[in-house]
């Protein structure tokens, strides 16, 4: 099983730019032509949160437009850029959506893997919660099937990252939300976005993670108390390969046109690689 991740695609209306210069929506279809081309075909894309911008109905729409190009399933799971009420407007008809319950958080079933998508999001604020109704349903979840290799999917990561102005803006129910996940060893992985770079850690029994954005880039800036800054690093895209024997091996993919692909001639170094 394949299984992309797809995230902080902060789509804009049409023509527009996220912060006046990145050109999210041209930078979206790029990612979705490279992973539609991946060979073996990816199973599932999962997008992990800040599906668009501003959270607005007119820019869920320019988002269901791009994705319908994807060649496989998508789930999505909302960030703090997103907004609840617009999203259901636009995808609310999504045939693995709760109908009725306030948060967006699901169990994705039909895949060799499981896919659990738990919604974070707090109204108007940047950083996101887990609270006890999110957690105890996210706790019913995993006492359904504890033997099947399930990946949890979500915007707000509940780790550390060492980029500050990230972590001042994490997630709170972080240490609740640990407790629960040390108790569940079939948790292969946490797959998050929020943070705009790839970022692994080893947390509370399983690997935790975090995707680059398929637009923007958040500076690799280390030093406490430094400024929040996006740069115009290369976009990109995680890549999950899970078999049964080796359960699962994460890449992380370019989006872009480089130079090559060219054959490692043999030229007396030691070859391949
Ligand atoms: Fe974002
Ligand atoms: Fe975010």
């Amino acid at each position: 099983m394949i299984i992309v991740q797809l995230s902080d695609l902060h789509v804009c209306p049409a023509g527009a730019s996220a912060y006046g210069r990145v050109r999210t929506n041209d930078m979206l279809r790029e990612a979705i032509e490279q992973v539609n081309a991946l060979r073996p075909r990816a199973d599932v894309v999962l997008a992990t949160g800040d599906l668009v911008h501003a959270g607005d109905v007119e820019e869920y729409a320019m988002l269901r437009e791009l994705l319908s190009e994807l060649a496989m399933p998508v789930y999505l799971v909302l960030g703090n850029h997103d907004h609840r009420g617009n999203f259901r407007k636009v995808f609310g008809d999504s045939e693995y959506l709760p109908e009725t319950s306030e948060f967006l958080h699901y169990a994705i079933e039909d895949h060799p893997v499981r896919l659990i998508g738990l919604d974070t999001v707090v109204p108007g604020r940047a950083g996101g919660e887990l609270c006890k109704r999110r957690l105890a349903w996210l706790e019913d979840a995993l006492e359904v099937a504890p033997e099947r290799p399930t990946v949890l999917f979500m915007h707000h990561p509940p780790f550390r990252t060492s980029i500050e102005h990230m972590d001042v803006i994490g997630l709170e129910g972080a240490e609740a939300m640990g407790r629960l996940v040390e108790r569940h060893p079939q948790i292969e992985r946490i797959l998050c976005g929020h943070l705009h770079r790839p970022i692994q850690v080893r947390w509370r029994g399983t690997l935790a993670s975090t995707a680059p954005s398929t637009a923007h880039q958040v500076l690799l800036d280390l030093r406490p108390g430094a400024e929040g800054t996006f740069a115009m690093e290369p976009p990109g895209y995680q890549v999950h390969v899970w078999t049964r024997d080796t359960g699962i091996i994460s890449h992380t993919a370019t989006v872009g046109r480089f130079d090559g692909p060219y054959p490692f001639a043999d030229d007396g170094t030691g070859g391949v690689g």
